[in-house]
């Protein structure tokens, strides 16, 4: 194929509509496999940003996984080779589409577990050549803030992005031209780290996230102090601080010490002090977070701001970035843990500005940063 020649868009959707009004359509299948979630999305676009989630699709390995308290990578590459063909076709049936329908198709390409990505990586590169398709390899993190542009008030560029999640916390501004500058980011553990790993050590299992937020509902946020790190970098997290204290705290209450921090033990705790725990941690890393974001957009004045990734799922941290930017744009919680459909939007996108790989080039990248 010689991809010189993929003019976007590529489809017109009916001699009328083109007349008229100018609409096209450009149908997206998009796959996401980079960590214990199979994924296959249908995005539609509509003229420039208009984009219409047809199908979304997702078979969460949660379930599989929580057993042993943390993602187990080979079980969840083995999980993904099981599901991801079934769960393309449900993608495809639910958007009542066949492969003629399909304009391009979309892999993550890193960040992420090098097994689970192969997975998704190898099947889009076989459709790709099979079904004689564009084929576009997408960067995880930049899809997480570009989930935005799926909700009613996309954001215009360019716009200030937020993406916690449970590999990554970074500040980072998008550019029209597709382009990132990384303003901060985590200088240790990943917000959504933290709250796993603290999750696990007061007792609330996996994945912590929900747990925590969950049992910090009936918890007193004031009981225990915990501090916000000071980074060098003025928009830098850091969050393994935080983590040593609340087991320090941990400690002290139940006056049960290992030696060594780095134990990796649960500890029994009374209901009452599990929860003052999980709302004073919860507490410290949403003002960390609240913090450094506030002062990057007064800093920046960006046209927008975008908050996604799974730890944006958290209902505190939305009302908090709300309180402070009322223009927060908060991507819907189906839309902020792993899905295809942010993986569709940033393709939409690139797709736009024909950023295209040729299916033999394409290679999985677990440390990818950069586009
Ligand atoms: O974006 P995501 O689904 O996967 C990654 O790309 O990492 O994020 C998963 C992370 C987990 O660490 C999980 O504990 C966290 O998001 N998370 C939450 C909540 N829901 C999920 N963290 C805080 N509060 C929540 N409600
Ligand atoms: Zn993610």
């Amino acid at each position: 194929m010689d991809y010189s020649l993929i003019v976007w868009p590529i489809k017109v959707k009916s001699a009328s509509a083109y007349l008229y009004d100018k609409i096209v359509t450009m149908n997206i299948l998009a796959i996401e496999s980079s960590c214990d979630e199979t994924a296959a999305a249908v995005i539609s676009s509509a003229g420039k940003r208009r984009q219409t989630i047809l199908s979304n699709v997702i078979a969460s390995q949660v379930e599989i996984h929580a057993r042993y308290g943390g993602v187990v990578p080979e079980v969840a590459a083995r999980s993904h080779v099981e599901v991801i063909i079934p769960v393309i076709e449900q993608a495809l049936s639910d958007a009542h589409l066949d492969w003629d329908g399909i304009d391009a198709i979309a892999v993550t390409r890193g960040p992420g577990l090098i097994g689970s990505l192969l997975i998704g990586v190898l099947t889009a590169q076989t459709l790709a050549i099979t079904k004689k398709k564009p084929l576009i390899g997408v960067n995880h993190i930049w899809a997480h803030a570009f989930a935005s542009f799926l909700t009613d008030t996309p954001p215009q560029f360019p716009f200030l992005a937020l993406t916690v999640s449970g590999g990554h916390t970074t500040l980072s501004v998008y550019h029209e031209d597709l382009s990132r500058e990384v303003l901060g980011q985590t200088l240790d553990d990943a917000a959504g780290e933290a709250f796993d790993k603290v999750a696990k050590l007061i007792g609330l299992g996996y994945p912590g996230g929900p747990a925590i937020s969950k049992a910090a509902e009936s918890g007193d946020d004031t009981r225990y102090q915990f501090p916000i790190a000071n980074t060098p970098g003025k928009y830098d997290f850091s969050f393994s601080g935080l983590k040593t204290a609340v087991l320090r705290q941990v400690q002290q209450i139940t006056g049960i010490n290992p030696g060594s921090e780095k134990a990796q033990k649960t500890y029994l705790l009374d209901k009452q002090v599990q929860a003052d725990l999980a709302a004073s941690f919860q507490k410290a890393v949403i003002d960390a977070l609240v913090q450094k974001t506030l002062q990057a957009y007064n800093d920046l004045q960006p046209k927008a701001f975008v908050v996604g990734g799974g730890v944006a799922c958290n209902t505190l941290l939305r009302e908090r970035l709300k309180q402070v930017i009322p223009d927060t744009i908060v991507v819907p919680p189906v839309l902020c843990t792993d899905n295809a459909a942010m993986i569709g939007s940033i393709a939409n996108h690139m797709a736009e500005r024909k950023m295209f790989t040729k299916p033999e080039d394409i290679v999985a990248d677990p440390s990818l940063e950069i586009l």
